[in-house]
Parts: structure tokens; sequence; C-alpha cells
């Protein structure tokens, strides 16, 4: 839920860190810091955004080559100065950056008190760097040594990042169940929560596993070991990732710029897994274990937000086209509610992150309880990547607006070609309606950037509606969980509340709300339940709601009673959310900026959620 960065080498550690902290802002914004080793330790922290931080830096010096630096999403203590990290340890010997929860720190903070330390903060972060300077003290230990010794000591998760002023040759990162990435320079290293931070300068990467502590030294390189006291060698990665995709390339807002790249990363999520011309539909996960998926009792599809919504709509095309029973279930829900699994399950997590904690623990239930697990990640080597039996990449690239979008397309493509791929083979459909539907959904991408065009169109209309306080979005079918996703889209970012509904359900009590005051914001597109939608909306019409319609080009009935429609070309209904999602997102973006919202970081929330 917090970025963390660390740097050792020959360069100047200050900038380095704080355009790093820049680049994961989107992880956490509500306070930053940094700790410069010099022959002291300088450490600043501010609260607010990164930004505020760089203006303390500049008017100090914090020369040194050595250092760490936070940018934070407060879980134990209120977002200020003081709970910002990096903390120190008790006598100011360690400075540390802390990603996740120390779940038992109460225990450890009494067990300290009781020995005589005090605490500045209200951190549980605090408490783990006096716990390693203590046993550092007690032991007269390395700083590694120290590290291990306290880790064995904590429960629960963290990414942290650690230096020790009577050493300036090292730095040590370690990880749990949040993630930590180790770059490796030229004589010099990097650690970052992802490697954003690094990517102008290496692409030659580690990422750290579980339990594994990165101990960095200028003059004898990286080492690694596990909490278990046994050396680890460093698994070396070369990334293919370009540091453009960090930037913003003239788009006022991140948010934006992924809007508009969907129709390329829709073409990326099928690169080498269709074609219709030879009648190819091929995802490397499914082919591997080809006789599981065919076999598989039940398939349980488990996620959080806009991965949930992705999975709802996985539901109905696995079921409407394979015919295998589908269940989703949001992850945090699905790990408490000692679920019913068995050997002939598959479960399949959805996460654009790949970190999210809840997502995590209940993958990690489904791997205890026998099932085979599966992961349609875009974060590659994220923990759910690494954790699954087999899974598909959704090769969005990285997605920095805290609002998902590209991530969302690029999911509902994966679940779309697992889908028909399961449909092949176990002959649900027949190989002339496959090619049918490859040929459809080649023209996807195509259809997407047509949409786009809508986009001044459909700013007008969050000009016109901004004001509300609330909306209603209603579709049927495969427009439904698009329905829920355009309500979380809105409240994200614009901080209107909106709910989602599936349009026949609102004359059983959500009908109740409209009036002259409430946009209705309807998904009118898809065939098979089209008259029943028409209906719909006279009954919105009828007791004044403002309708906005999406409906397809030249459509009559809706277009004639609706205040506004966005017109969008139309395709198969199972490929529909692909196009109806880019509207709803346009939408709250408009509506977000005409209200002078943060797009790209809404308050209260952070990127990834790696806590639970
Ligand atoms: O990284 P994940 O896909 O696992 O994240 C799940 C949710 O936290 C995420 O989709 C969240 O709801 C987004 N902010 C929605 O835009």
């Amino acid at each position: 839920m917090c970025g963390i960065v660390g740097y050792i080498g020959n360069r100047q550690a200050d900038e380095l860190i704080i355009k790093g902290l820049e680049r994961l802002e989107y992880r956490g914004y509500d306070s930053s810091g940094i700790a410069i080793l010099n022959g002291a330790l300088k450490v600043h922290k501010k609260q607010g955004k990164v930004a505020a931080l760089r203006a303390i830096v500049n008017e100090h010096d914090t020369t040194g080559t050595l250092g760490i630096g936070h940018t934070r999403w407060a879980t134990h203590g209120e977002p200020n100065d003081i709970n910002a990290h990096p903390h120190l340890g008790g006598r100011g010997r360690l400075a540390l950056v802390h990603n996740g929860i120390i779940e038992n720190y109460g225990v450890l903070k009494n067990a300290l008190m009781a020995e005589g330390h005090t605490f500045e903060s209200d951190t549980d972060t605090e408490v783990l760097v006096h716990l390693i300077e203590e046993i550092q003290r007690e032991g007269n230990l390395s700083l590694e040594e120290a590290v291990r010794l306290a880790l064995n000591r904590v429960e629960g998760a963290y990414a942290i990042a650690v230096i020790d002023r009577e050493n300036p040759d090292i730095l040590v990162g370690a990880r749990k169940a949040s993630p930590l990435v180790v770059g490796i320079g030229e004589d010099e290293f990097f650690i970052g929560s992802d490697a954003s931070p690094f990517l102008d300068h290496t692409k030659k990467v580690v990422y750290l596993d579980d339990n594994q502590i990165a101990s960095i030294s200028r003059t004898k390189g990286l080492k690694i070991k596990n909490t278990a006291n046994e050396t680890q060698p460093p698994f070396i990665q070369e990334l293919d990732l370009q540091i453009e995709a960090l930037e913003k390339d003239g788009y006022e807002h991140f948010m934006l710029k992924e809007i508009h790249e969907q129709p390329q990363t829709i073409v990326d999520a099928m690169r080498g897994r269709i074609s219709s011309k030879d009648g190819l539909v091929y995802l490397r996960g499914i082919e591997e274990f080809a006789n599981r998926f065919v076999r598989a009792n039940r398939i349980i599809i488990v996620a959080c937000g806009t991965s949930y919504h992705s999975g709802l709509i996985g539901e109905y095309l696995i079921e409407d086209l394979a015919r295998i029973p589908v269940e989703v279930e949001y992850a945090s829900e699905f790990r408490y509610r000692n679920p019913i699994l068995n050997e002939g399950d598959i479960v399949i997590a959805l996460s654009q992150s790949g970190e999210t904690a809840d997502t995590l623990a209940a993958l990690e239930l489904a791997k205890q309880k026998g099932a085979m697990i599966y992961g349609i990640v875009n974060s590659v080597g994220s923990s759910i990547a690494r954790l699954t039996d087999a899974g598909s990449y959704i090769h969005c690239g990285p997605e920095i607006g805290v609002a998902s979008t590209k991530a969302f397309t690029g999911q509902v493509t994966v679940l779309t070609i697992l889908a028909l791929s399961l449909a092949q083979k176990l002959s649900t459909i027949s190989n002339t309606e496959l090619q049918q539907y490859l040929r459809e959904l080649e023209l996807i991408p195509e259809k997407v950037r047509e949409v786009l065009e809508e986009n001044d169109h459909i700013r007008y209309i969050a000009q016109e509606i901004k004001n509300h306080d609330n909306a209603l979005y209603l579709g049927r079918g495969y427009n439904f969980p698009v329905a829920l996703e355009g309500a979380l889209k809105l409240k994200e970012i614009s901080y209107v509340h909106a709910e989602g509904y599936p349009a026949a359900e609102m004359k059983h009590g959500p009908i109740a709300l409209i009036d002259e005051n409430m946009p209705v914001i309807v998904m009118a597109t898809n065939p098979s339940a089209y008259e029943k939608i028409v209906s719909n909306v006279q009954e919105v019409v009828a007791r004044k709601g403002r309708v906005i319609a999406i409906v397809n080009q030249g459509e009559k009935a809706i277009s004639k009673i609706a205040d506004h429609i966005i017109e969008i070309p139309a395709t198969d209904e199972p490929f529909s959310p692909l196009l109806s999602v880019i509207p709803l997102q346009l939408l709250s973006y408009h509506i977000a900026v005409e209200l002078g919202r943060n797009v790209d970081q809404p308050r209260n929330l952070a990127k990834s959620v790696t806590v639970e």
C-alpha cells in the first residue's frame, strides 16, 4: 500500500530516491520521507504529496550515496509528519521504511516499552525498527542478521528497506507478502516496491520471494538469505519495459492516457492468442492444463474491485460459451467463509497488480485445499503470478492511474479468449461459430477507437450532469457487470455516490430514488434484452429521471426519449462489455475533472491494496 525506494552506489541518492517516489506515488500519497546516510542519518518527512518532500529536501543538505525513501498510505496512525516513514530505532542508529502491516506490533511494543523504549509515532513500523536495533545492539550483530532475527518474531506482511548509521556500506531489504524488487546497475543497486523507480538506470532485476532478505553491499554486491538463514542464489531477470510507459505522453492525466491506450492494449492482450484466419485460439496456461480445465467441476473466480467486475463478465462468458459452472467471489469474503473446494475445482484470480492481499490470501487458501489455481494478472513477476500453477498475463503495461481502465479491458479480453478456448475444447460451439467470434474479436480494437472519438461529446454530457450527488447505472446480461464498473469508476474518482443495478432490479427498490435529480446511465446495446431495456428506460423517463443511454449506432426507440445518447458500434453480445465500458470510463473521468478532483490519485485510495 506504500511505496519503497532504496539506493546504494556512487551517485547522489536524494534525487534518485525522490524521483523514484514520484513514480511510486500511485501506491500511496498521504505523506512521504527520505533518509540519507552521510556520516549521520539525515531524515526528512512531510505530510502530503512527494512534491512537499521535494521542497524540503531542496532546502537542506542531503548529499550522500546511500538512502531510503517512502510514500505512504496510512494504516496505523493518521497521515502526518510524525507517522511518515522513515522511522528510526530507539538510539537513532537504524532508519527503516515499510510497506505492509505488523500484526503483532502491540505485543512487541509493550515488551519494548517494558525495557524502556519510548515511541514518537503511532505506527507499527516504528516498533519494528526499534526491535531490529535492539536485537542488533544486544548481540552486536550485523544489520542483516538483526533484521533476520527480528523478522522471525514478526507476524504480518512487510516489505522493508533499512540502513545503518554505523555501516555506510550496506542496504538491507526484506519481504513477506508485500512486493520488493532489487535493481542491479553498474556498481550500484536499487530497491523498489516495483521496478519503476529505477527503470531508467537498469532493467536487470531480482524479485524477492517471501521470507527473503537481500543484503546489498557496495563492495560485495547482492546476497540473499531467507529468514531461516539459508543462502539463496539471486534469480536475475531482464525486464522488457520501456520508460515511456511510465510517462503521461502529453495527456493531462494517466487515467486519460490509459483509457486511450485501450485499442493497443487489447491488441497486446490478444497477440499470438487468436487468429481467425487459422481458427486459432490459444492460451498457453490453458493448453498446459487442458485436461484439468475440460474436466473441471467448477471454476471459481476470486478478485476485488474492478477485477471482481471483470470476473463477473468472465462468469457470463465461460458459462455462456463453454458451459462450465462458474462462481465469482469477492476474495475478502471467500477466504473467511470456509468455502467448499475440492480437487476438481479451478480457482482463477484476477488482479491488475498481482499484489492485492485478499486475492493472494484467497489463492493460498484454494491451493491448501487442493484446487488448481490460475492467475490472470498484469504485473509481471508479482506475488499472484508467482503463486499460481499457471496463468496468463494481460500485457497492458503499467497502469498508473488509481482507477483501473485498461487492465479491466485486458482482463475481459483474456477471459474472452479463455472462454472461447474452453468452448473449442469442449465443442460447446461449432467451428463456424468460433471463426465468426474470432473475426469479430479482431475488430474490437478498431471499434474501441471509434468509441473514443465520442470523447468530446461525453465531456459535454459530463458538464451537464456534474452537479448531481447521485447516479444510477443500469445494464442487463453482459452489461450488468459493466454497470457496476461504471458506478465504481464514478465513485472512486469524483466522490459522487453511484450504484450499479441489473436494469430489471430497478423496480424492486431503486426506482424510489428516481426524480429529476437522478441521472440514470443505461447500457442498451445488447439485442437479447433490448425490448426489456426500452421498457426500463420508459419507466425512468416517466419518473422524470435523466437518461444517458449507451446505444448501438442507428438505434431509434431509446434515442427518442433519452436526454443524451452515446452511440457505439454494434458487436457480438459476449464482447459488448469491451465497448460499453469505454464511455463510462470517459464519463467518470470528465465528471471528476469538472469537479476539480485529483483524478490519478483520488482521496483515501491507493493503486494496490496490500493490506487486508
Ligand atoms: O490490483 P487488483 O486488480 O487486484 O486491484 C483490485 C482493486 O483494488 C482495484 O480494482 C480497485 O478497485 C481499483 N481502484 C478500481 O479502479
